[in-house]
């Protein structure tokens, strides 16, 4: 191992696990659009240009795999290892077209209703904090929306104990997160995970709850809206049906643990942009009311709220809950001069190209507007909240309709202030994310004010 694999090291474990997302600042700002940094007896690349990017994600996608080493650690060990995140064969294909199938923009959309039923529920719960005058945990508020959204849209609606498994998903965060685990894996890789009772402890609660998951969406006659009943039926039609609990509880927590913190971070930044920034909340009250007014969410209506699409386009820009997009090379590649070898790993840093001055105009500045213009002028690879190719993101269209009828209904029906004792601080050590101790002071409206 070189000396200066050993020095980026131990850097890495200075600065890397303190601020993850300082030091890929840091590291961009010393050397630019594409680099690689030795580390560890493995080379990484960080890719910012768009044609490295494009190359990586479409062009050249069959030489690359999501497979990374921690990340395939520690989401195998958490999810088992036939699940969208782990698997990259044929099981990948065969349960992602179905995914494709049931989140795809149009099939979304036909679950307003229902979500628009689910959330304002859970927003009556807000009532009692108003009344009393009490803080409310936003985190854990948002939390519970998404969670019941999730369950609304992709598993039947079904129940399933809602404390237990809240405590479960924001703990998994500590349990994805680097700092606590990363050098371990690092030098001891699966071996780790299986001898740390802390981890074990977790996934043994994790796999309790995607076996509730398959069995209560099995029992469902619900067909639309259940993930699970869809696999099964496909399985079954394929004749795949070889090992076809592992892969339904896979599936089931990959789509359930995707869909949580991630909108959770972004629904709650929007609150505690409301309550700081007054003007932009305007805008948004304006355009509901012009938009939605006193009727129902509908498909028709939902789709005309650009100003508050943009404003969580905005927030996603500045904000990306998953801040980087990690590969790994399966052989050699070359893009034009520049090398990658086989066993590289791939860095595309969304969180640092957001902000790149050569693609954004004033990039650390809030303005939902720049997102209304035409967006034929800005290339698209600048943009990846929810990567590109293949493996985007599968419940985007299902993230952007559970946040847009949250964000709507927020503003309908509450005005939230900062306590005075919140302190916003931010966690980027698997998700980039606020405090989860950020405490909202709620206020009901009057109707039509
Ligand atoms: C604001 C919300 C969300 C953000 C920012 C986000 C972001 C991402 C990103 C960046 C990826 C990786 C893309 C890649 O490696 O190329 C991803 C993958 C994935 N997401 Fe999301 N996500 C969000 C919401 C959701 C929701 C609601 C679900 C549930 C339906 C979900 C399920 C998944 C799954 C299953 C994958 C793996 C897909 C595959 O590899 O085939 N995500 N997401």
């Amino acid at each position: 191992m070189s000396l200066t694999s050993l020095k980026n090291l131990s850097r890495f474990l200075r600065q890397g696990l303190k601020d993850i997302l300082v030091f890929g600042n840091q590291l961009v700002a010393e050397n630019g659009n594409v680099f690689s940094v030795d580390m560890f007896l493995i080379k990484y690349h960080l890719f910012l240009d768009p044609k490295f990017i494009k190359h990586v994600l479409i062009d050249h996608k069959d030489s690359y795999t999501r497979e990374v080493f921690i990340e395939s650690v520690i989401f195998e060990h958490a999810l088992g290892k036939y699940s969208l995140f782990t698997s990259s064969d044929q099981i990948w294909k065969q349960d992602r077209i179905i995914a494709n199938r049931l989140f795809n923009e149009i099939a979304v959309n036909n679950h307003i209703h229902s979500l628009t039923t689910t959330i304002s529920k859970e927003l009556d719960e807000w009532k009692s904090y108003a009344k009393e005058n009490k803080p409310l945990n936003i985190h854990t508020a948002i939390n519970i929306i998404s969670m019941k959204s999730i369950l609304t849209a992709a598993f039947a609606d079904i129940n399933i104990n809602q404390e237990s498994s809240l405590t479960l998903m924001s703990g998994l965060s500590d349990f994805f997160a680097y700092n606590k685990s990363a050098l371990y894996i690092m030098l001891f890789n699966k071996a780790f995970l299986l001898i740390s009772p802390h981890h074990r402890k977790i996934r043994k609660r994790l796999w309790r709850l995607g076996d509730e998951l398959v069995a209560k969406s099995l029992a469902s006659e619900s067909t639309e809206n259940n993930i699970v009943r869809k696999l099964a039926d496909e399985y079954h039609k394929q004749n795949t049906t070889k090992n076809m609990h592992e892969r339904l509880r896979s599936e089931a927590l990959s789509i359930f643990i995707g869909g949580q913190e991630t909108t959770t971070s972004i629904m709650v930044r929007a609150c505690v942009y409301f309550s700081l920034y007054p003007l932009i909340l305007q805008k948004i009250r304006e355009e509901v009311a012009a938009v939605i007014g006193d009727n129902q969410i509908t498909q028709e209506n939902f789709v005309k709220l650009n100003y508050t699409r943009a404003f969580v386009q905005e927030i996603l820009r500045l904000h990306p809950p998953v801040f980087t997009i990690p590969r790994l090379a399966l052989k050699d590649d070359n893009i034009g001069q520049y090398k990658v070898a086989k066993g590289d790993v791939v860095f595309i840093p969304n969180y640092q190209i957001h902000r790149m001055p050569e693609y954004w105009d004033n990039p650390e500045g809030f303005n939902p507007e720049r997102f209304l213009g035409p967006h034929s002028e800005r290339n698209k690879f600048c943009y990846l909240p929810f990567g590109a190719g293949e493996r985007v993101c599968v419940g985007r269209h299902l993230a952007f309709a559970e946040m847009l009828v949250t964000i709507t209904l927020i503003v309908q029906r509450y005005n939230l202030s900062l306590t005075m004792t919140s302190s916003l601080k931010h966690e980027n050590l698997f998700l980039n994310r606020l405090n989860r101790d950020v405490m909202m002071m709620v206020q009901e409206r009057e109707p039509g004010k």
